[in-house]
């Protein structure tokens, strides 16, 4: 082979090869497509097929245990330190412990919160942390059936056999100011996947699901009365839709209609939905999981030490609804109880 041909033909596989690398990132075709809002509004929804196959059994639910009698003694008359599961005939609460053992601690087992030489006691954090989640659990269950509807969740929504639920999120560490010369970058061009590896701010979750700014990307009046929204709260929202889209497994038409993403005539009815889900996730973080700061022990908490947050994914993990929308919940009505009118919480 003559030395220039070698060239030519060693420039050319080196090519191929980068386009291989550039391409790997893309998903692989054929795609399928379904028609979502009305004709002609290019409303379509693009899926994976391989992708969904590849995830079926992350939507599958476990199944439930067999439902326990009623009758009998309360756990709260057998047991020394029940304070939110008290009403419980003694076998509901076994199948209970038994099932949240399954749900969160398979592996470690009932250790995992309990002292086993005293079941009552509350030295292990897991326990208080657990005691709280089930109060969080009928919260959601009880008071936010305007995103949950009847389906529910239990704690397998979320955690999937982990003690730490697969998608959670801490605050970003913000650079100090004067740190790198283009000024506060905002977690911009440091790729991360909680917004696709896209160069949007790579922290859409503190404005939004902790703080309660506004969504938005066009201001509701003209900029003469003073009201407009900043590029850095566009690009937030941006960084919000995406991990939206992605956590559902859905594309932004899913929501919006194209003609207006603002506009909510003509939106989809799922958008309703998600924006319940938005004020659901930011109470979860400030009523129940930002509270437990100081009961998490420091290896499980953020660099800035904050405590691990839910956002979209933590209970969708890819599905349009978690586990595809299987009613775990209707097998556990003790997770459906909402707190006892005039009931005291436990802290923290
Ligand atoms: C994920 C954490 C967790 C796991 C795993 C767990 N428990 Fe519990 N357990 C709790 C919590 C929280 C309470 C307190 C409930 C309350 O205050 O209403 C409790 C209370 C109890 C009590 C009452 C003790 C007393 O006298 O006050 C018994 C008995 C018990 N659990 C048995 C079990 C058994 C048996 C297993 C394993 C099959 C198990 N638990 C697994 C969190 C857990
Ligand atoms: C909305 C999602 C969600 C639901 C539902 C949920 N949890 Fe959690 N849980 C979390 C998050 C987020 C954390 C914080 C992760 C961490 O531990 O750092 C957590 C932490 C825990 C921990 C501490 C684990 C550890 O090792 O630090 C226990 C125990 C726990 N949950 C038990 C339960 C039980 C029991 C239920 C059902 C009654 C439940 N959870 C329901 C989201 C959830
Ligand atoms: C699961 C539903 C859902 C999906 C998917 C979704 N959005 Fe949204 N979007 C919403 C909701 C709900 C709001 C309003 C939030 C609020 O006001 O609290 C919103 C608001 C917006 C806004 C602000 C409009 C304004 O008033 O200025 C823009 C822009 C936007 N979305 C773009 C997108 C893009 C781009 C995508 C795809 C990457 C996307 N959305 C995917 C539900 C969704
Ligand atoms: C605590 C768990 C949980 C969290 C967190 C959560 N969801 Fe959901 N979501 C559900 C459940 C359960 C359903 C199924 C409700 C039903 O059957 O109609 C659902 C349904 C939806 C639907 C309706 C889908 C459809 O096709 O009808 C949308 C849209 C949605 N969620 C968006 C969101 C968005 C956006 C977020 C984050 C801001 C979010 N969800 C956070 C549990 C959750």
């Amino acid at each position: 082979m003559s030395g220039l041909t070698g060239w030519i033909t060693q420039a050319a596989r080196l090519g191929a090869l980068a386009g291989l690398v550039l391409l790997a990132a893309c998903e692989r075709p054929p795609m399928e497509s379904v028609q979502h809002g009305f004709r002609g509004t290019a409303m379509v929804q693009v899926y994976n097929p391989r992708i969904i196959e590849a995830n079926a059994d992350l939507h599958l639910a476990p199944p439930s245990l067999p439902a326990a009698a009623p009758d009998g003694p309360k756990a709260s008359q057998v047991f020394k330190n029940v304070k939110v599961l008290g009403d419980l005939s003694v076998g509901q609460f076994t199948r209970i412990m038994t099932s949240m053992t399954a749900w969160v601690s398979p592996q470690e087992g009932c250790t995992y919160c309990h002292n086993p030489a005293d079941f009552a006691d509350d030295s292990k954090y897991t326990k208080v942390v657990a005691r709280r989640m089930v109060e969080m659990t009928r919260d959601i269950n009880a008071n936010w059936k305007q995103h949950v509807a009847q389906t529910g969740v239990t704690c397998y929504t979320c955690h999937r056999g982990n003690p730490v639920p697969a998608s959670v999120w801490f605050r970003a560490n913000e650079e100090p100011a004067g740190a790198n010369f283009i000024g506060d970058k905002a977690g911009q061009n440091d790729p991360a996947t909680s917004v696709g590896l896209a160069s949007l701010p790579n922290d859409p979750f503190t404005p939004f699901l902790l703080g309660s700014e506004n969504i938005r990307v066009n201001g509701p009046t003209p900029l003469a009365s003073g009201h407009r929204q900043s590029i850095k709260q566009a690009e937030w929202t941006y960084g919000l839709m995406t991990h939206v889209s992605t956590s559902l497994g859905v594309n932004c038409t899913y929501c919006h209609n194209s003609r207006s993403f603002q506009s909510w005539e003509g939106s989809p009815p799922q958008r309703v939905t998600a924006w319940h889900g938005i004020r659901m996730a930011r109470e979860l973080n400030n009523k129940y999981l930002e509270p437990l700061a100081d009961t998490f022990p420091v290896h499980r908490k953020g660099e800035l030490g904050d405590v691990a947050k839910a956002n979209c994914a933590t209970c969708h993990q890819g599905a349009y609804k978690p586990l595809n929308g299987a009613a775990m919940a209707r097998d556990y009505p003790e997770l459906a109880a909402a707190l006892a009118a005039g009931a005291k919480a436990t802290s923290p």
